[in-house]
């Protein structure tokens, strides 16, 4: 498929997973066997290489600090050692603190496309007006996003290169109330014909993302229109992903009564494995909220924290770190479904020529 000017071999993205989880090790493996791959801004001096932490004072890492530039500059390097100059994409979330800084970090230290999640990406033709040829894909989760996003765009004489719907399957994350995640009219196959028929009076390419599993599932959405998928939680239980092993070890050892949906700082619901850190919030014992870095804007420096009992970053940070009772284990609805940690050759063969 092509993107933009990038032309990607397989029908597959592998979703930007952060804190952490699509670093350079995954995203450049999943590029290298010819999916898309891409590589999470997120966290990446703090939590990734704490070497470049170079403006903070005192103990509170500032934004420029937590998603080094840096420490990005290392990642891609890395990843290009690995994939070459095949495309390579980074996941952005709107809602960072840190959100017109990373989009022109990460033009400069090379990605070909820039895939932007967690908000409404109004301004991103204007934050990489210097820099052409990265292809531009915002993640939506209703034809309402897709057409504003549209409309502001052509203001600046851009389209997206593509557009990823995401449906309330996903891992992490959702674009919806938490009531609306379990209601017919949301899910994936429910929103994404009225966004393929809108994209496709622009020639533009739509990709599915949330609960997509296997080859029947790809092809079930290549039939319906759509060119590709993004896929999340089965690139978490590869060799290569970048999170910690305990992450890859509670995924393989989980059932479907484990993955629920909780609410988060953020204000929207999100996916994870439940631990003993549900426990310890609801018992109010779980880590102390510290907001080191005012990580996220819908948080409010810590008051979205202290709502829901703890704080995302440090949170999905014990994930990496590989803390069993302290880190927070996204997964999407398919996470029981994951038997085996096998390499991102294998799956994408397995997700190409089927099991
Ligand atoms: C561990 C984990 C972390 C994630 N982090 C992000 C993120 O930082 N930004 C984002 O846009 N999506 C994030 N997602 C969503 C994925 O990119 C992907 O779209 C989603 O997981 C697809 O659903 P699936 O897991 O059922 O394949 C995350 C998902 C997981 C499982």
């Amino acid at each position: 498929m092509l993107i933009g000017k990038h032309y990607i071999e397989n029908p597959i993205v592998q979703g930007g997973m952060g804190v952490g989880v699509s670093w350079d090790q995954l995203a450049g493996h999943v590029s290298l066997y010819g999916g898309l791959g891409t590589i999470s801004t997120v966290g990446t001096g703090y939590y990734k290489y704490p070497k470049y932490m170079i403006h903070s004072k005192g103990e509170r890492p500032n934004v420029l600090d937590c998603n080094s530039k840096e420490a990005l500059f290392e990642i891609f390097q890395n990843a290009r050692k690995i994939c070459g100059d095949k495309p390579l994409a980074v996941n952005i979330m709107h809602a960072l603190t840190g959100y017109s800084q990373s989009v022109i970090d990460s033009c400069e230290a090379g990605a070909d496309i820039i895939i932007c999640g967690a908000g409404l990406p109004l301004d991103l033709p204007n934050l990489t007006k210097d820099f052409p040829d990265v292809a531009l894909i915002p993640i939506v989760s209703s034809i309402k996003a897709t057409q504003i996003i549209f409309k502001r765009w052509e203001r600046y004489g851009r389209l997206p290169d593509a557009v990823i719907v995401e449906g309330p399957k996903s891992g992490g994350h959702q674009g919806f109330k938490l009531e609306d995640c379990s209601k017919e009219e949301f899910q994936l196959e429910n929103i994404i014909p009225d966004i393929i028929e809108f994209c496709s009076r622009f020639n533009i390419p739509v990709i599915a993302a949330g609960g997509i599993w296997d080859k029947n599932d790809i092809d079930w959405y290549l039939n319906l229109g759509c060119t590709a998928v993004q896929m999340g939680t089965r690139f978490v239980a590869t060799h290569e992903c970048d999170t910690s092993n305990i992450h890859k070890q509670i995924l393989l050892n989980c059932t479907s009564d484990d993955i629920s949906l909780k609410g988060s700082p953020v204000g929207l619901p999100s996916r994870s494995i439940t631990t003993k850190l549900h426990e310890m919030i609801q018992k109010e014992t779980a880590p102390k909220i510290k907001c080191i870095s005012n990580c996220v804007k819908p948080c409010e420096h810590g008051k979205g924290a202290k709502k829901v009992g703890y704080c995302i970053a440090d949170r999905l940070g014990d994930t990496i770190l590989g803390k069993y009772d302290t880190g927070l284990f996204f997964t999407g609805t398919n996470g029981f479904r994951v038997n085996e940690i096998i390499s991102v050759k294998d799956l994408i063969d397995k997700l190409i020529n089927g099991e």
